[in-house]
């Protein structure tokens, strides 16, 4: 029976970690995986999440089911930590998901199920937002998001594709640290952007995977905030992989906001009907650790100076490498001004396989880099080599 199907390409960026790690050269260096790497190129694991795990080994008692919701107070402590003050003026019904994956998963079965058949999604964009909406069922429409050899973000080309869509639609947006280019929406931005969905009826579905990388904990969710705000309904899906370092546990949320409790909660209801039938419920390790954070004060406040001492070194080597690249892309001097872990250069295939196999540099083939995934060390060795490609 198997024969009657055809072979699956891998994930190329998972697919890449893979090269990466038989890559025996000593500099070799993993600009791929949008994970944040230490000066030990380690991936590291939270001060407090180490803590939390002891305690949670402790303290915790049994390992029966949770329900297909997930933790409840994990929901309410990680929508204080997304929604702020602002959050709590909607009303709100949040759901714990393997991570944002999963998260993202709900949100596009939901909004099928409410009758939207095309999802909006911007290019240069995160590949797995189109594979996911693909797998619920939408009609996936790309518009121009961000012209990489300019390094500029296509405002009134976003705009454009809104005003042409109508209720029928969803729009995916990053609630910052845009994945692959690092362009940033000002708070402006994000007001026009809630105005014009809300005009057109149009759902969004905001990604926040990063918060606390581009400019702060509060900021990185400023936009999202303004936009919840102002829109009648919204799915928020969370992702703390790289927020709390969980990647590997599976933690995130998605969170629906509306004008009533009622309406939330009819939609949180669907979304554990669609969780009921794909995975019936969330893992719960990770969430406890993330919750045992949010609510002790000790801890979170440990762990909020680790991810800022992280989001201050990224950002240090993303100006460092923008200033040598500059030298043979002008264009390129805007990564400084960009946020969270990655940017894309505008290399073609050949120069990005040459990057690989000649000196040891891994990225996505579509000239997206990790700049989390390189030490201080190596970014003059790192820079010259691309600068020469
Ligand atoms: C933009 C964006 N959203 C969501 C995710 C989902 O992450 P996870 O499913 O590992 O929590 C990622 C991971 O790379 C991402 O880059």
């Amino acid at each position: 029976m198997f024969k009657v199907l055809t072979h699956q390409p891998t994930d190329p960026v998972l697919a890449l970690m893979g090269l990466f790690e038989r890559d025996r050269r000593p500099g070799a260096v993993d600009l791929g995986i949008g994970a944040y790497r230490n000066e030990q190129g380690r991936i590291p694991i939270f001060r407090a999440v180490k803590l939390a795990e002891q305690m949670l080994w402790r303290e915790q008692d049994t390992k029966s089911y949770i329900g297909p919701a997930g933790d409840l107070e994990f929901l309410d402590a990680l929508w204080s930590l997304v929604g702020g003050a602002a959050g709590g003026t909607r009303a709100t019904a949040g759901v714990q998901t393997p991570g944002g994956t999963g998260a993202l998963r709900l949100a596009a079965e939901v909004a099928r199920r409410a009758g939207r058949q095309r999802v909006l999604i911007g290019s240069p964009n995160w590949r797995d937002h189109v594979e996911i909406f693909e797998a619920a069922g939408l009609r996936v429409e790309r518009y121009p998001f961000f012209d990489v050899p300019s390094q500029t973000m296509l405002f009134d080309r976003i705009m454009e594709a809104f005003a042409a869509a109508g209720p029928g639609d969803v729009a995916v947006l990053h609630a910052g640290c845009h994945n692959p280019s690092g362009a940033v929406l000002s708070l402006s931005h994000w007001s026009a952007i809630a105005d014009g969905l809300a005009r057109r009826g149009i759902l969004p579905v905001i990604d926040i995977a990063y918060q606390g990388f581009g400019q702060g904990l509060e900021e990185d969710a400023r936009g999202l905030r303004n936009l919840v705000a102002q829109v009648p309904e919204a799915l928020v899906a969370v992702s703390l992989s790289k927020t709390f370092g969980l990647y590997r546990e599976r933690v995130g949320a998605i969170f629906a906001t509306a004008a009533t409790d009622g309406a939330a909660e009819i939609a949180r209801s669907n979304l554990v009907s669609v969780a009921r039938a794909l995975y019936l419920m969330p893992p719960a390790h990770g969430a406890a650790v993330a919750r045992m954070i949010l609510q002790d004060a000790r801890l979170k406040q440990d762990w909020t100076s680790e991810l800022e001492d992280m989001r201050l070194r990224i950002a240090l080597i993303r100006s460092m490498l923008a200033s040598r690249l500059a030298v043979r892309w002008p264009a390129l001097a805007a990564m400084s001004d960009q946020e969270g872990l990655f940017s894309i250069l505008p290399l073609d295939e050949a120069q990005i396989m040459n990057a690989r196999s000649n000196h040891g540099i891994y990225m996505s083939l579509c000239g997206r880099i990790n700049i989390a995934g390189l030490r201080m060390a190596d970014v003059d060795r790192v820079a010259t080599d691309i600068v020469r490609l």
